[in-house]
């Protein structure tokens, strides 16, 4: 392969080097991106008298054509080191003598900073797109199940009734953290390196502000050195889509628990189910189980982008280009992932029953039986202990609270009177807690209405 740079070499690079150090495979992802920088600069360089605006309009018309050809599979992104090698090489075959001044005040190291970071600009952009129809889909479910009642547990052991509307409203409420993220993650990155040059800027009498505003950029980076080598937003990047892939593994978790025959909570559509080779009666959660694998490919590849730039010197150095392996492997899990759960539940249906028979069972009432006593004048540690008996005594006579008769109850404490059984029934329970943030239908469906808002105001370029 013909190298740009091989006039200060007597030797050719060896064919194993030479692989070795291509990134194209894996950049060429960015020919849009390299294209569109490419031809602010030109532009620039024109406007600026850098270049013969001729040249300019030329070199522009060439990107022109070249993006339409790959776009239409008309031409074959191949026999480069990296994309902007090929686009530039393609463009010299092109137009020939004006395609050798696109290069003019440019380096590859604030080139490739600026393909990357277009590149994330849209990527976030889909992201959030993908997050804004997920947490809708969650709210759509949660408002059919507000009255849904369903065991909420700690330790994986019952605890407290919950509604399932109050539960898919913690993941909504996650998933809008991350939303959150990725919109900070976007400010931040929102700058333009483009006239930084290999790393300490350029002589020629460019204008940075144009090219900034050519491409959609908020502001310039302020250090040439700092930009050339800052992958910070790639960190970023990483980690907002490792969490968010944990908080898709962490709800995958629940729907397999959720989709076995121990629990029966929810049934998948067959859409999203697959079977087994051997076992004629699977029907096997494998989306979700898969998207709990591929978080550990999306944690895993956080590291290792923290690995690349932990010590690493000013300016630029080639280890940076394994930035891009990591961001777009992350990237794919993530959309991948979100998309499925997003089909996967809208398709699902919920076994209330299950549910309901489920949180009646496991002595969850035990908290607002002691409560009852405490409401009495009991201190609550008093109460707490007389409860345990009770819970204990329920545990050896295979029965609950509520189907113990009065007399019985009374053996625990004389204070206990009729409306014990409404004080602790299941309704009770979960209506009652109502202040914000609580399970309780009403509490449920304010805080809705509020993460509806905050939906609202979330912006996508
Ligand atoms: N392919 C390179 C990368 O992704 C582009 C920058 C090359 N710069 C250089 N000085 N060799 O990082």
């Amino acid at each position: 392969m013909s190298k740009i740079w091989k006039a200060r070499f007597d030797k050719d690079i060896d064919e194993l080097a030479d692989e070795f150090n291509s990134s194209l495979p894996v950049d060429k992802k960015m020919y849009g991106q390299d294209i569109l920088a490419s031809a602010a600069h030109a532009k620039m360089l024109g406007k600026c008298g850098i270049i013969p605006t001729e040249d300019a309009d030329k070199i522009i018309d060439g990107l022109n054509e070249i993006l339409e050809d790959v776009q239409k599979g008309a031409l074959i992104i191949q026999d480069a080191e990296d994309i902007h090698m090929f686009v530039e090489q393609e463009l010299t075959k092109r137009i020939g003598e004006a395609g050798k001044k696109l290069h003019t005040a440019r380096s590859r190291n604030d080139q490739v900073a600026t393909d990357l970071r277009l590149y994330a600009k849209d990527s976030i952009n889909a992201i959030k797109k993908e997050l804004v129809s997920f947490i809708q889909t969650l709210i759509d479910i949660a408002q059919k199940n507000i009255y849904t009642y369903m065991p909420g547990f700690t330790h994986m052991q019952k605890a407290q009734p919950i509604t399932l509307a109050f539960h898919l409203m913690a993941y909504a409420n996650m998933f809008f953290r991350d939303l959150k993220k990725f919109n900070n993650a976007y400010d931040i990155l929102d700058e333009c390196p483009l006239g930084s040059g290999a790393l300490s800027g350029t002589t020629y009498p460019i204008d940075r502000e144009f090219t900034a505003k050519e491409l959609g950029f908020s502001r310039l980076t302020l250090n040439a050195m700092d930009a050339v080598s800052d992958r910070d937003f790639v960190a970023d990047f990483i980690y907002n889509t490792a969490l968010t892939m944990i908080h898709l593994s962490k709800l995958a978790e629940e729907v397999i628990t959720w989709a076995s025959d121990e629990y029966r909570f929810i049934e998948l559509s067959d859409s999203f189910s697959t079977g087994s080779s051997i076992m004629p009666q699977k029907k096997n959660p494998d989306m979700a189980e898969l998207t709990r694998g591929k978080s550990a490919r999306a944690l895993g590849n956080l590291t290792s982008i923290l690995a690349v730039l932990k010590a690493l010197p000013l300016a630029y150095n080639k280890d940076l280009q394994e930035d891009k392996e990591l961001f777009f492997s992350n990237e794919e899990i993530l959309l991948k992932s979100i998309k499925i759960f997003n089909k996967m539940l809208s398709t699902a249906t919920f076994n209330k029953e299950r549910m309901l028979k489920s949180a009646k069972r496991g002595h969850s009432n035990a908290t607002d039986f002691a409560d009852y006593l405490t409401k009495k004048g009991v201190p609550f540690r008093e109460a707490y202990q007389i409860t345990g008996k009770l819970v204990n005594h329920c545990i050896k006579q295979d029965t609950t609270i509520e189907e113990m008769p009065l007399s019985e109850l009374k053996k625990f404490s004389i204070l206990v009177e009729e409306d014990i059984y409404q004080k602790i029934s299941i309704n009770t329970l979960v209506e009652q807690r109502k202040f914000k943030g609580g399970t309780s239908p009403e509490a449920v469906e304010s805080s809705i209405k509020i993460l509806k808002e905050h939906l609202k105001l979330i912006k996508i370029d």
